[in-house]
């Protein structure tokens, strides 16, 4: 539905499309975690998420600020020396409660009311109300982690499409080869289907091109060693901060604040499995002859959980 949504939008009024690229998953996921649809530019929630997502991204790259570090200097006054993103960190705090609880709100009211819509924190809710999920799970996780679905996917996903326009913008030749693909599969009487997937194989390169061309994240979200570790025969102390390189260059791109990547060769721009690393061809995935048969890249997508 918002797939739709989004192509007759980009169809129509040239001046409003940075909003309708935006919106396309922020209604996704508003509509995943709370059942929440976006149709306007002046909806409540997407107006405090962009508040709360425009201050995450001004607070240093993840994991590299001092207080990552030493993480006392959140406890000294505001005036002594490295406590700038701790001091940042209190002042947004207010907001990002006012982000997980407004509409953690408003649908716990709606099912009270029994107008709430199916979606992830209903369906939580409702199983914790029917008894303990784990023994840990508690109302405040649940609460997090449907406003963590927003912060994870929405500018993830804006980058991804804005990359996607810029790569085609550069490289038409691609568009048309993607075009000429979905018109001999899907033809001109409907839009694609996810059941379509399998036979348009070179919409799929295009889709993983763009992913390792410019991952949003390039240094994805660092971890933590919980023990030592021996990694090619170099001890990883217990405590390390450890951050998978997926695209970060280190000529390429500005500096990490106080990390320092120590090797330049990142992941998704590896020369030794990626030829021309920095061109954006999506062939390269397809089996020879037709491409190079390079792996799907997979770094963008972190190493955590999932
Ligand atoms: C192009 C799209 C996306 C990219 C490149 C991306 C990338 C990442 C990366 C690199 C991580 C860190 C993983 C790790 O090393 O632990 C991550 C975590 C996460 N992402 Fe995404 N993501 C995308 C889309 C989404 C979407 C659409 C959602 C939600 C609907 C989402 C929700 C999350 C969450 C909740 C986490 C934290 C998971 C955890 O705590 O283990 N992401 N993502």
């Amino acid at each position: 539905m918002e797939a739709r949504t989004l192509a007759q939008n980009l169809l129509g009024d040239p001046k409003e499309k940075n909003n309708i690229v935006t919106r396309f998953p922020s209604s996704i996921i508003l509509s995943i975690a709370y059942g929440h649809r976006v149709t306007s530019d002046k909806d409540r929630y997407v107006l405090l998420a962009d508040e709360v997502s425009g201050a995450a991204a001004t607070a240093g790259a993840l994991g590299s600020s001092l207080l990552d570090f030493l993480p006392f200097l959140q406890y000294m006054p505001s005036w002594f020396p490295g406590t700038y993103y701790a001091n940042y960190a209190r002042k947004w705090a207010p907001k990002v409660k006012q982000f997980r609880d407004l509409p953690f709100e408003d649908v716990q009211r709606q099912m009270k009311e029994g107008t709430a819509k199916p979606c992830l924190l209903v369906s939580e809710l409702e199983t914790l109300g029917r008894g303990p999920i784990d023994g840990k799970t508690t109302i405040d996780d649940i609460k997090g982690a449907s406003s963590l679905a927003y912060i994870g996917g929405v500018e993830t996903t804006t980058s991804s499409l804005f990359i996607f326009i810029l790569a085609m913008i550069l490289h038409p030749e691609c568009q048309a080869r993607a075009q000429a693909e979905l018109d001999a599969v899907v033809g001109s009487q409907r839009l694609p289907e996810f059941d379509d997937r399998d036979s348009l194989p070179y919409l799929e390169c295009l889709l993983h091109e763009t992913l390792r061309w410019h991952s949003p994240l390039p240094t994805g979200v660092p971890h933590f060693t919980v023990e030592d570790d021996v990694y090619r025969g170099m001890l990883i102390p217990k405590g390390s901060i450890i951050v998978g390189n997926a695209r970060y260059d280190e000529e390429k791109d500005k500096p990490l604040g106080l990390l320092k990547i120590l090797t330049n060769r990142a992941m998704s721009w590896d020369e030794n499995i990626y030829a021309n690393p920095f061109g954006f061809e999506p062939t390269r995935y397809l089996p020879a002859p037709l491409g190079r048969g390079e792996p799907r890249p997979v770094a963008h997508w972190g190493f955590g959980r999932r």
